[in-house]
């Protein structure tokens, strides 16, 4: 008989960070002739699926593009729409997160967002903290720009309280000034929708990331587009600059 693409996916080739610019919302209810907060309450399912089946392959972390710092520029009626979504969904899906043994972090200047919405986060947050199987980490009011200039402030004041010496600024310091500092790398990024760019995401961690772009619009996500993604990942050579031989060894 056929697998299915959850059986063939390799157990010991999984990716330990898979991270998701949801996209395509918007597009979605249009097409269905419906307004733009439409597609966003149908992303809900998709966000479910695809946390579960990542916590059922066991993906030890899986972050999602929820909310931009660009999206504040979008019209009002949308942002509030969008903020008390986050609410309504992190409050249904608590019982998703403890039946998959799955832990809730964010990303972000949180502080930006409604003080309802942080309430409603730090609580799950709390609640979910001892939880193993999966991090799920949702980026709400992220741009990596954003977060990098932070990490270049905080540097700076370190080495001028001379707590930090210019000498030990290297690779391995610089990511645990940025927010993802208890995340290591993704070794997949998937965006949906067709868009193929990276919309200010985590350009640092992304450096040596294997990208996967879908046309399917996010509401659409199931969990074998899921799959999909992580068999197409699998399929993939990952040189780090070395050439093919150099990696059989
Ligand atoms: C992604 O869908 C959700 C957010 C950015 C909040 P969009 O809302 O960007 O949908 P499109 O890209 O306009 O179709
Ligand atoms: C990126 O999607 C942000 C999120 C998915 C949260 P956008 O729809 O905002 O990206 P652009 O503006 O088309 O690049
Ligand atoms: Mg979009």
């Amino acid at each position: 008989m056929m697998k299915t693409l959850k059986e063939q996916v390799i157990d010991n080739q999984l990716p330990r960070h898979v991270a998701i610019i949801m996209d395509g919302n918007g597009r979605w209810a249009k097409k269905k002739g419906n307004i733009r907060i439409f597609g966003h309450k149908n992303g809900v399912a998709a966000v479910r699926e695809t946390t579960e089946a990542a916590a059922e392959i066991g993906i030890e972390y899986l972050t999602l593009y929820a909310f931009s710092t660009e999206n504040w520029q979008r019209p009002r009626t949308e942002v509030d729409a969008l903020m008390s979504l986050l609410i309504q969904s992190i409050n249904n899906e608590t019982s998703t997160l403890q039946k998959n043994d799955i832990q809730l972090q964010t990303i972000g200047d949180v502080a930006s967002l409604p003080v309802n919405v942080q309430k409603k986060l730090n609580e799950v947050i709390e609640a979910t903290k001892n939880n193993k199987r999966t991090v799920l980490t949702l980026a709400l009011s992220y741009s990596s720009r954003w977060e990098i200039t932070k990490a270049v402030k905080n540097i700076a004041t370190q080495v001028k309280q001379n707590t930090l010496n210019i000498e030990d600024i290297n690779e391995e310091l610089i990511p645990t000034f940025l927010n993802t500092a208890n995340l290591p790398d993704p070794e997949l990024l998937i965006r949906t929708s067709g868009e193929q760019r990276l919309s200010n995401f985590l350009l640092y961690q992304l450096a040596y990331t294997e990208l996967f772009f879908t046309p399917k619009l996010w509401p659409d996500f199931r969990k074998n587009d899921f799959y999909e993604a992580i068999l197409a990942f699998q399929g993939r050579e990952r040189r780090f600059g070395k050439i093919s031989e150099q990696l059989k060894k």
